[in-house]
């Protein structure tokens, strides 16, 4: 195996220890590094893969403390984003678990920093933050979180300290003079009204894994028209010639896996009804591959949707 393979395997495997891989990934990839047998790594592993201090950075014996590593088309790691999850999937109405949607619209964000940068982005059921953290990285000029989960925003904001990210209204002065802040509010699908978001007007709405459950498709739905009304429209996403996804109005762009036909079905329906346009632009937009040690993301099982109002 030729030297800079051998480091790049050593490379993948510390970094999917770092990101909590599942045992049977870290296998996987310690038994490649090691030409199939895992003897040849073994000292490497006791090195960097058994610490036990990981998770004493969160001082929360229920949650998990995992590094997501993006790895640049050079190999080098170009963002990290440090995140406590829950261990139980369920906690925080499935908002303390890191899904699959958020990994790859994370990816699509890093992949076309000019459509985010310099806009003000808006994310619903944002769960544990990661594509905040991603926003602010490429410069997105505001970033609002939501989730409508109690439990979900604290570990939201837990999450933004542990990247160093300001919260505003929470530590105003420091926010205030602060390029790297985010706002995390608390939005149910359900209860919000057009005057809760008089004051947000994004250019791009955001979305990860929030099309699952047929109860709140048509809360989700109501949501969505309200934020891309074409009167929301700002100065930036105006269309422009030569711009990446040029656009007129705002546009959401919602990651998802379709584990139920019949629910994206009346997602569909109902964003019909809301007279909202959906396109799939999976294969056109598919982002830059930025987690090759990742070996449990299934980025086939993602689709990419683009959202715009028809009103
Ligand atoms: C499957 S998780 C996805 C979390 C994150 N976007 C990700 O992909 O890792 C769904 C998220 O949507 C939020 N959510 C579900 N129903 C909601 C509702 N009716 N109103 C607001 N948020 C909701 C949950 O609290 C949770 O954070």
């Amino acid at each position: 195996m030729a030297m800079e393979d051998a480091t790049e395997e050593l490379l993948h495997l510390k970094l999917a220890f770092l990101a909590g891989e599942p045992p049977t990934c870290i296998l996987a990839l310690a038994r490649k590094a090691g030409g199939g047998s895992i003897t040849h790594v073994q000292h490497f592993l006791l090195e960097n893969c058994t610490s036990t201090d990981k998770d004493s950075v969160l001082n929360r014996p229920d949650h998990i403390y995992k590094e997501i590593s993006f790895l640049s088309s050079t190999r080098l790691v170009s963002m990290v984003a440090r995140l406590s999850c829950s261990s139980n999937m369920l906690e925080g109405d499935t908002g303390c678990s890191l899904w699959p949607s958020s990994l790859f619209l994370s990816e699509f964000i890093l992949s076309h920093p000019n459509v985010f940068s310099k806009k003000c982005c808006f994310e619903l059921g944002s769960g544990v933050g990661l594509v905040g953290i991603c926003l602010n990285y490429i410069g997105a000029s505001k970033v609002i979180l939501t989730d409508g989960d109690a439990s979900t925003l604290t570990n939201m904001k837990e999450n933004m300290e542990l990247n160093n990210l300001c919260i505003e209204g929470e530590n105003s002065k420091l926010a205030e003079e602060s390029k790297n802040k985010v706002e995390c509010k608390y939005l149910s699908w359900e209860e919000v009204s057009v005057s809760d978001l008089l004051g947000y007007q994004p250019d791009l709405v955001l979305g990860a894994d929030i099309i699952y459950d047929p109860v709140c498709v048509p809360h989700l739905t109501r949501v969505l028209s309200m934020l891309l009304r074409r009167d929301h429209e700002q100065g930036e996403t105006k269309e422009r010639s030569g711009e990446e996804f040029a656009t007129q109005g705002p546009v959401a762009y919602i990651a998802t896996v379709v584990r139920n036909v019949d629910t994206f079905n009346c997602f569909v329906k109902a964003a019909a009804d809301s007279k909202l346009s959906i396109l799939n632009i999976t294969s056109d937009a598919a982002p830059a591959n930025f987690l090759p040690y990742m070996l449990s993301y299934d980025r086939s099982s993602v689709h990419l949707l683009r959202v715009t109002s028809l009103s």
